[in-house]
């Protein structure tokens, strides 16, 4: 019921964008040439979190639109991404975890790169509302790159850092909300992560740090 009225929703949105001679949302490089066209307007009229997801699964080609909005390649010629980064560090990678394993988003290629098998969806948060979402986004931030974007320049001390970290996943977690809003899709930006969960599955090194995480589903 959600879901159908959610997508009435998207197709008065797309007739009205029409009508008002609004160019749709979708992009003519997005990889999988079928996103949802809505207004911006509308996209950010549906933008709310989602503290209740339905079983539905998610198609895999469905998650790699997702994570092209977050933060893929929008522009080929200079390798640069849907979303922002402080000093173009490109720290933040995104990992999914799914029921069959979890995989590194690779933006360049548009394709999941497989890194464990293991299903530790039921393990990065305490939050019980994470646990029934079929898809969870996990940002994480590489310090090292950090660092290096940051050179000497006078903005560089830690705390600038760990807060560079912050805003480069909120951003991409933004883009994903409006994704999610555009298609029907429910999702919900954390920071109440089990950070040592992660990085114990993972393998993580002490230079890779765990921002937030971010369930995507079927709205329950
Ligand atoms: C940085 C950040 C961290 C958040 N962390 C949590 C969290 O740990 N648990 C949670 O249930 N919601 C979390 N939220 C979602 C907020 O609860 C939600 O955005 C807020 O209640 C407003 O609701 P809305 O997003 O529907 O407008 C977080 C949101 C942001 C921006």
């Amino acid at each position: 019921m959600t879901q159908q009225l959610s997508r009435r929703l998207f197709l008065a949105g797309t007739s009205a964008a029409a009508s008002a001679g609004i160019v749709g949302a979708a992009n003519a490089q997005t990889p999988a040439g079928g996103a949802a066209s809505v207004s911006v307007q509308e996209a950010l009229k549906q933008r709310r979190s989602t503290k209740r997801f339905g079983r539905a699964d998610v198609p895999r080609e469905t998650v790699l639109e997702v994570l092209w909005a977050a933060n893929g390649v929008n522009r080929p010629d200079e390798g640069k991404t849907t979303a922002p980064a402080w000093h173009g560090s490109k720290d933040v990678d995104i990992y999914v975890a799914l029921e069959d394993g979890v995989s590194l988003y690779n933006s360049a290629a548009n394709t999941l790169e497989k890194v464990s098998d293991a299903d530790i969806r039921a393990d990065v948060s305490p939050t019980a509302f994470v646990r029934r979402a079929p898809v969870v986004l996990i940002y994480v931030s590489d310090g090292q790159k950090l660092a290096t974007a940051a050179g000497d320049i006078a903005t560089s001390a830690p705390e600038e850092l760990a807060i560079a970290a912050r805003v480069n996943s909120a951003i991409m977690a933004q883009n994903v909300y409006l994704f999610c809003a555009a298609e029907g899709l429910g999702t919900c930006l954390l920071g109440t992560v089990d950070r040592e969960a992660v990085k114990t599955a993972l393998k993580f090194p002490d230079h890779l740090t765990v921002t937030y995480i971010q369930p995507v589903g079927a709205i329950g």
